[in-house]
């Protein structure tokens, strides 16, 4: 059993577990995940590690609340405990001095990308956060990446923020302003397909974490596969972290959002919208 240290809600419906996991905290390492079974019924769900303290041998988590799995997850608190958390599972992000990144984040990623803008800023790198929200309320993960960002960008879905709209636009004049070595996007499948697109005629390497539907985590079932530059890679083993320009960005979103709407009507809706652009 993990026992929960720490329960904090940082918008609706994103919550922030502290957990006890020191076998996992000591190996944990930027860009890779644990796969979680609530109770000994539960399904095995991935989540990000978002952080770790290898002296208290904890590691974090932050999630979207969207269906079954994690709505169980979100009924817990502080002193409770969950059944299994496996990991760490998946590659490492290489990281390197590349020079000028940038990182383009929504969703969850706005937290869970944090050990990837530290080791990036600790390697040497200029880092520019582009942190995307629907709006106001809904913001989080802003402070801590400001920490590690030599400047971050705030959009916002509505007008509270300089930045308002959808992270493309912002994108893009940034890019036209400044030569950037690397992009980094962790977001909804839907907007990091975009955020690569946006990139692509400024030809910067960009990398996406991919998240498609795991079951086992391990390889061995086949369901979280993608197509890369045209070959057959489980996110998984070889992944989650891939070449944006290389990822077969339809068939996954397709795969990914097969069932979404069955779920929650809202995702149905923002599936809808993807559709659109
Ligand atoms: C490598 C990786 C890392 C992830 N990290 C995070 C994270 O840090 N925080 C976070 O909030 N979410 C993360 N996700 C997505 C998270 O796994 C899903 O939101 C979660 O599985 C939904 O489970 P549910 O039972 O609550 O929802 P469901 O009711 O099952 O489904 C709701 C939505 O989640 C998707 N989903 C369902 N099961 C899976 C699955 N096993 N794998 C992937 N997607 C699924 C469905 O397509 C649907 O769109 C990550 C996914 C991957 C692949
Ligand atoms: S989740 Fe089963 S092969 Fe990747």
């Amino acid at each position: 059993m993990y026992r929960i240290l720490l329960r904090e809600d940082l918008a609706p419906n994103i919550h922030r577990f502290k957990i006890d996991a020191p076998t996992i905290a000591r190996k944990a390492e930027p860009g890779q995940f644990v796969i979680v079974r609530v109770d000994d019924k539960g399904e095995r769900i991935p989540l990000t590690i978002a952080d770790w303290d290898r002296d208290v041998g904890s590691i974090t988590i932050v999630f979207n609340q969207v269906g079954k799995t994690t709505n169980k997850l979100a009924a817990l608190k502080a002193g409770d405990s969950i059944e299994n958390v496996a990991g760490p599972l998946g590659l490492p992000v290489a990281i390197e001095n590349f020079g000028n990144v940038a990182c383009v984040v929504g969703g969850y990623g706005a937290a869970t990308i944090l050990p990837i803008v530290r080791a990036l800023k600790e390697a040497g790198n200029i880092v520019t956060s582009i942190i995307r929200a629907p709006s106001k309320e809904t913001l989080f993960g802003e402070a801590r990446l400001g920490e590690y960002s030599d400047k971050i960008m705030v959009v916002t879905g509505d007008t509270s923020n300089e930045y308002h709209g959808f992270v493309f636009e912002p994108l893009r004049e940034l890019l036209k302003k400044e030569k950037f070595d690397l992009v980094i996007t962790m977001a909804p499948t839907c907007v990091m397909r975009l955020v690569s697109l946006t990139t692509k005629p400024f030809k910067v390497k960009t990398i996406a974490s991919l998240n498609p539907i795991m079951v086992d985590g391990t390889g061995m079932c086949g369901c979280c596969r993608v197509i890369i530059d045209g070959v057959t890679k489980f996110a998984c083993v070889d992944g989650p972290v891939f070449d944006a320009q290389e990822v077969a960005w339809d068939m996954l979103m397709t795969r990914r959002c097969t069932y979404s709407g069955e779920t929650s009507p809202e995702l149905r809706y923002q599936c809808y919208k993807c559709a659109q652009w």
